[in-house]
């Protein structure tokens, strides 16, 4: 069974991003299969990488689109985005090293970081956005 589901709670209304948080939840739970079945070190790590490539490119998505908007809270997203990755990057650092296993605990911080961003920050901008014409 997968870790995580799309639920409507996530929805932001602004297609692109909608389509993209789908994605990083998708990547998630291939974290989590990889890891579930066994998958060796190097699999999981590989599988993470695309996780963090992903996250990456979505934030600079979001980040570029809430600057052409001046969106007020702009620098308070920017910055958590900052923190999620640094912490998946560490985590990702321990992976590789070996120190690491990425178990059922990592993955439920996986799924509270995409999920708790979701709703407390990106849905901010949902009005906001739509107000300027982003559908
Ligand atoms: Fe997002
Ligand atoms: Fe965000």
């Amino acid at each position: 069974m997968a870790l995580m589901q799309w639920t409507d709670e996530l929805q932001v209304d602004i297609s692109r991003f909608d389509e993209q948080h789908k994605r990083l939840i998708a990547l998630v739970n291939e974290v989590h299969d990889a890891m579930l079945t066994g998958k060796g070190r190097a699999i999981v790590g590989d599988v993470l990488d695309e996780l963090i490539d992903y996250t990456e490119r979505h934030f600079s998505l979001e980040e570029s689109t809430l600057t052409k908007h001046a969106f007020p809270e702009c620098a308070a997203h920017h910055a958590e985005h900052q923190q999620l990755l640094a912490t998946a990057r560490e985590l990702q650092e321990k992976h590789k090293a070996g120190s690491l296993a990425v178990t059922v605990e990592v993955l439920e911080f996986l799924k509270l970081w995409v999920t708790e961003h979701i709703k407390k920050c990106d849905k901010k901008y949902s009005a906001y956005l739509r107000e300027r014409g982003e559908s």
